[in-house]
């Protein structure tokens, strides 16, 4: 099974963006721990970062056929983007949104996900367990 991995705005500064909050680990971390995971549930992982929301909607586009599942990171796209809400539900992937932090316990404009009704499950507040758990629910998919 191929899971396309999209981390979204501000993501590449990982590990020095609010460390409090998004933890220690950088990205190029992030994702090798993502393909780790994924090896020992036999997924397939391709992980790309972008800040823009059109960058990220041709990510999307140009990988789909490719992919049998989406996980995606949209970071602050996550609660106003009717763009990437609507290239997700247009590919028809079954797909799981996920966050590093808890975005029901923070500022008021977080806690609003655009994106959730188009993903079948959302995971949040675990750190890198958020992408992880959002992979076991890929890998329970193919069952
Ligand atoms: C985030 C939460 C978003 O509100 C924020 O804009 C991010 C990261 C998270 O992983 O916790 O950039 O998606």
């Amino acid at each position: 099974m191929n899971v396309l991995v999209i981390h979204g705005p501000n993501l590449h500064l990982l590990g020095r963006r609010k460390p409090q909050l998004y933890g220690t680990a950088t990205l190029a971390r992030l994702n090798a721990d993502i393909k780790k995971h994924a090896a020992g549930l036999g997924l397939k992982v391709r992980a790309f970062q972008a800040n823009g929301e059109g960058e990220i909607i041709d990510l999307l586009t140009a990988n789909a056929p490719w992919a049998d599942a989406l996980v995606i990171n949209p970071a602050a796209y996550t609660h106003y983007s009717y763009a990437i809400r609507d290239a997700i539900e247009a590919l028809e992937l079954p797909s799981v949104e996920v966050h590093l932090t808890d975005i029901s316990k923070r500022e008021p404009f977080r806690r609003r996900s655009v994106i959730k009704p188009v993903c079948r499950a959302q995971f949040k507040g675990g750190g890198p367990a958020s992408y992880f758990k959002a992979l076991e629910f890929c890998a329970s998919l193919k069952k």
